[in-house]
């Protein structure tokens, strides 16, 4: 079919409507997505804590379709944040199997967010001197320039990658999300400024996309055809030299081999690419209105009212992911049937966050996120 007629059908389609995986034939019961949020409340070694289990139970109790995890390091060198869940060692499954058998009885579907920091996991953190897809300046200037990744570590980051999405089916989940957005060790192979290598692992779009394409075969291979597998991306990072068309020619590539959906981040679902300003598709459109077959897709960035959901799916995405006003509102979901509803964006009390399910790590590092958190001080 056409995209005109896709988007043209599309344009019926509510917030509150089911969705079907239809390769998997997984049944989303809403359109929306608790999209990936690090909240920096697992314990030490990457178990999942209860506070954090009941953070994310509350917002299937509230309805959302899908419930992704916070990003989990899928190698202890690849941990970005103190406080992160891990999904790199069997010991990890155990509490997880709490978390997914608790979302399905809640009616949700459950994916778990694959994640390597490379040049963004920091060596205090990790005891490990940071990897990158070249020699790249980190974020700490202790760890200065990054290893760059050999063949054999290339290799390793897949076997991580794989070995933690099989955690991942066995602890119950729906699927996973390659995390391959927002500058992370995945972005920075996409990148040519991040990537200046000249093997195969590099140089033109395709060698830069190359292990992405690998760590989705290898995965594909090792779990159930039952299995959800998609990815998150970022259509443009100028810094790390991602262009929309590299973006583009990524997504038609993990098309081909079959991938179960493409998750647009763009932090603002209104915005245009910054590289051809004068054209009027949304970031989200250029998928959706350019790349036929496209397979589904969820958008994400700065969608709080029941208008901004109807514009989402509007722009011809499937699935609304939303991170911010899940946070403050856990029954998001239940409220759109009313298309008026317009949440009040923050800053919100520490009260009200409390009860929103948010420990008070979590709640602390939401005062990092400007006007989220009301300073009662
Ligand atoms: C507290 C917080 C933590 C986040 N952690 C992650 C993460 O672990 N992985 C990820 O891909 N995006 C992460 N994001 C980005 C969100 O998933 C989302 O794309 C972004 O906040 C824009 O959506 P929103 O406007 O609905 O908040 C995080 C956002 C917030 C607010």
């Amino acid at each position: 079919m056409s995209n005109n007629k896709i988007m043209e059908q599309k344009k019926y389609i509510k917030p509150t409507n089911n969705f079907t995986f239809k390769r998997t034939g997984h049944v989303v019961r809403n359109r929306t997505v608790l999209a990936a949020m690090t909240n920096k409340q697992s314990y030490k070694d990457g178990t999942l804590s209860n506070i954090e289990l009941n953070w994310l139970l509350k917002r299937a109790e509230g309805h959302f379709g899908i419930i992704t995890t916070a990003a989990a390091h899928v190698s202890k060198r690849g941990q970005g944040w103190k406080g992160e869940i891990g999904i790199f060692s069997d010991d990890h499954i155990e509490n997880l199997e709490m978390l997914t058998s608790g979302i399905r009885n809640y009616g949700s579907l459950s994916l778990m967010q694959l994640f390597h920091g490379g040049m963004r996991s920091p060596q205090h953190l990790t005891g490990l001197k940071p990897i990158s897809a070249s020699q790249n300046k980190t974020n700490d200037s202790l760890d200065g320039i990054t290893i760059s990744a050999t063949i054999a570590d290339i290799k390793s980051i897949i076997n991580d990658f794989t070995a933690s999405a099989v955690r991942c089916f066995k602890a119950g989940f729906d699927g996973v999300e390659l995390h391959g957005a927002h500058g992370y060790l995945l972005s920075q192979f996409l990148g040519s400024k991040t990537n200046r290598r000249s093997d195969e692992w590099g140089g033109d779009i395709a060698g830069r996309t190359k292990i992405v394409l690998e760590i989705f075969r290898s995965i594909k291979e090792k779990v159930p055809e039952s299995f959800i597998v998609g990815i998150r991306i970022s259509p443009e990072i100028k810094k790390g030299g991602i262009h929309l068309n590299d973006s583009l020619y990524l997504v038609e590539a993990l098309k081909n081999e079959g991938i179960d959906f493409i998750h647009i981040s763009c932090w603002n679902i209104y915005a245009k690419s910054t590289e051809y300003p004068e054209n009027s598709n949304t970031l989200t459109e250029w998928f959706t209105k350019t790349i036929d077959d496209l397979p589904p897709v969820i958008t994400t960035g700065n969608i709080w009212s029941c208008q901004d959901a109807f514009n989402a799916l509007n722009q011809g995405a499937d699935l609304l992911g939303v991170a911010r006003v899940g946070i403050a509102y856990p029954d998001w979901p239940k409220n759109l049937f009313s298309k008026e509803y317009n949440p009040k964006k923050g800053p919100y009390s520490f009260d009200k966050l409390k009860k929103a399910g948010l420990g008070d790590v979590f709640i602390e590092y939401m005062r990092l996120w400007k006007g989220f958190v009301l300073d009662e001080s």
